[in-house]
């Protein structure tokens, strides 16, 4: 008979649930990403008994996550979703870039088994980290019956990877579903859940290229007051492959920059337009040459438009 899967695999990426500070006072002059991944595990003695595996994929602020670190992680998931014996993955992870990641590991992967990312707003030396509480949630939700893709767990909430964002740059609970609302919380390890878990159609990770560069080079340009073309054109003129524009409301764009996205499409650039708004989603109209992210915002949008042109 086989065996019931019950081993989650914890992968260490850095971010300030690793990080360190001099003084335990001190909430923002930290260092992030510098314990060990087994250290963050060791510290929250109710996983002490839990069946964990703990493995180091990379050490970094997540400021400066990059499409190299991503493959990396992409196919260390896949690698471990693959075992009969693993019944979900935890990813810690900075708190900046996490929404991008969450995006990214759903679009490529899109996970029969839960892959929870969660991180901290303290590093691991604050007088009140939130990192432990955070990771012990994250286990929880790994082992959760019918749990499945990739979701962000912080303060208690569960947030699909489509739908969170970073809200808040200094608040415990600075993570937010907007109107999506949360998939689940997590109270004492039990979940209640309010809505499915996130599905979709995986990429696969043997389309992600070994090599940096042959990642397609995608930049988000912003439109607002006193908008120019300037900006799109420098960037056509050293090859970019794709822009995603963070447009006003519901997808308008200043008309001296939307010129140049048209003059960039002409050129073969591939665009799309996303919101600035921090909720909602752009509607479409009869107006909009361009095409439209949905409800994606802008960083995610990038991510998505990079994988599409793969
Ligand atoms: C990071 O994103 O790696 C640093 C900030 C954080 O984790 O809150």
């Amino acid at each position: 008979m086989q065996k019931k899967a019950s081993t989650v695999v914890v992968l260490g990426t850095g971010g300030t649930i690793a990080g360190t500070a001099s003084d335990a006072g001190d909430n923002v002059g930290y260092t992030a990403a510098q314990l060990g991944v087994a250290q963050l595990v060791r510290a929250v003695p109710a996983l002490k008994d839990a069946s964990l595996e703990v493995e180091q994929v990379a050490q970094v602020d997540s400021k400066d996550m990059s499409h190299a670190v991503w493959r990396r992680l992409a196919l260390r998931c896949a690698h471990h979703l693959s075992r009969d014996d693993v019944i979900g993955i935890v990813v810690t992870h900075g708190t900046d870039t996490l929404e991008e990641t969450a995006w990214f590991l759903q679009r490529v992967l899109a996970p029969a088994k839960p892959v929870v990312i969660t991180g901290a707003m303290r590093p691991a030396t604050a007088l009140q980290s939130d990192g432990p509480q955070n990771l012990l949630d994250a286990v929880a939700v790994a082992q959760a019956p019918g749990a499945r893709g990739v979701v962000a767990v912080f303060s208690g909430q569960v947030h699909g990877a489509r739908d969170v964002r970073k809200v808040h740059p200094y608040r415990v609970d600075a993570f937010s579903s907007g109107d999506a609302g949360l998939i689940a919380c997590v109270e004492e390890g039990e979940l209640r859940v309010f809505r499915p878990w996130p599905e979709g159609e995986a990429l696969g990770v043997d389309k992600l290229p070994e090599d940096e560069a042959r990642w397609p080079h995608v930049e988000i340009v912003v439109s607002h007051a006193g908008a120019s073309g300037a900006v799109v054109r420098a960037l056509c003129t050293i090859g970019v492959k794709g822009l995603v524009v963070g447009s006003t409301g519901n997808g308008t764009l200043h008309r001296d920059l939307e010129a140049a996205l048209l003059e960039a499409v002409a050129q073969g650039v591939k665009v799309l337009r996303s919101t600035r708004t921090r909720d909602g989603r752009i509607l479409p109209t009869a107006r909009g040459a361009l095409p439209a992210s949905d409800d994606l915002p802008p960083a995610k949008a990038r991510v998505e438009l990079m994988l599409r042109m793969l």
